[in-house]
């Protein structure tokens, strides 16, 4: 079954054509970083724009690629919640005309259900159940994934996502939109213990993240050291602020998946990307857990992941008629359909 897959939820807008929900026939990507730079963070209103310049052409360049006629396409899916409501809406509006035109089935698909479908793609002997931590620039969540399309929150964040506190870290140290890579890679070159950050567990709730007070740190300790003249480094802070975060994400997932008795971890979403987290997890699993990571091209938003779930969605009978709309928040639990 050959699935064109749409994705818009956010900066980046993305076409795939996936097979049986496992193999990319084609998947092409659009980022609208350097649109979104020079504010130092993504514009709604622009996102939106962007993508109605771009999904037309880079769908017909998807199929190209693919090598596929468009008769061979057997079915629509796109993301439909959760993500940025003008940018969501542009992609589901796409797709619902294109499933329309070809009277195709058409197959909404939840953006953190796709981030850890992602992992579906890269190793072919995955399969539920399982646990994952799925970490973006909305989202920190564990989840027991009992089946492809059954899922349980078993932890997530009170406040903000990990994402959004590597961004905004990232911003405080001065580094270029989008900060986590680059917190990242200047991290590597620093020392994790020169700066203690704080780190949050909650006793009724250990699975649960708040990333809040790790932000107002950096903020802080930032503008004392500016206000005192004293000199950064800010590769040291990079690598402290990093540790606290990767640190308090590896302990939470692990702790889980003791209790819980978990021998397949799953990690997933941009935040996945991070060298630090990959590390932490791969040190800190037991012999007898297995972690499954997903390669750095398929951590961040992709069509493909769309493609890869929306087939699973499928085979549930999740397919929905022309009045689907966008949502731009929604539960990982709840069926979109
Ligand atoms: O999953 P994603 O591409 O989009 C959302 O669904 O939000 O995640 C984007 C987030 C951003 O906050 C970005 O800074 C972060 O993932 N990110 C990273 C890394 N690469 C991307 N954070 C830390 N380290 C990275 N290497
Ligand atoms: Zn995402």
């Amino acid at each position: 079954m050959n699935i064109l897959s749409f994705e818009s939820s956010c900066d980046e807008t993305a076409v795939a054509i996936v097979k049986d929900g496992r193999e990319v026939l084609a998947s092409v990507v659009f980022s609208q970083i350097d649109v979104h730079k020079i504010y130092g963070g993504v514009v709604p209103e622009i996102a939106s724009r962007c993508h109605i310049e771009k999904i037309s052409q880079l769908t017909q360049e998807c199929i190209r690629q693919s090598g596929l006629s468009e008769d061979q396409i057997d079915a629509v899916a796109v993301t439909a919640a959760p993500g940025l409501i003008g940018a969501l809406l542009v992609g589901v509006n796409f797709a619902k005309g294109y499933a329309y035109a070809r009277n195709l089935p058409l197959i909404p698909v939840h953006h953190i259900r796709a981030h850890v479908a992602a992992n579906y793609i890269a190793h072919p002997d995955l399969k539920p159940p399982f646990l994952a931590m799925v970490v973006s620039g909305g989202h920190s969540h564990i989840v027991l994934v009992k089946d492809y399309t059954d899922y349980e929150i078993l932890g997530r964040t009170k406040d903000d996502a990990a994402g959004e506190a590597f961004d905004k870290g990232a911003r405080v140290l001065g580094l270029p939109y989008p900060g986590g890579v680059q917190m990242d890679k200047l991290a590597k070159e620093g020392n994790p213990k020169a700066v203690k950050f704080p780190r949050v567990r909650f006793k009724e709730d250990p699975y649960d993240f708040s990333f809040s007070g790790v932000k107002t740190a950096i903020v802080n300790y930032v503008h004392n050291a500016k206000q005192k003249g004293e000199e950064l480094n800010f590769a040291d802070i990079a690598a402290s602020y990093s540790d606290a975060i990767t640190g308090t994400l590896a302990d939470h997932f692990l702790q889980c998946a003791k209790d819980y008795e978990q021998k397949t971890l799953v990690i997933a979403g941009g935040v996945s990307a991070n060298s630090m987290l990959r590390q932490k997890l791969e040190e800190g699993k037991a012999k007898d857990q297995t972690l499954y990571l997903p390669p750095l091209s398929l951590c961040g938003d992709n069509g493909a992941m769309i493609g890869a779930q929306a087939f699973y969605e499928f085979q549930e009978g999740h397919v929905a008629d022309l009045s689907l709309n966008a949502l731009s928040s929604f539960s990982i639990e709840k069926q979109l359909c």
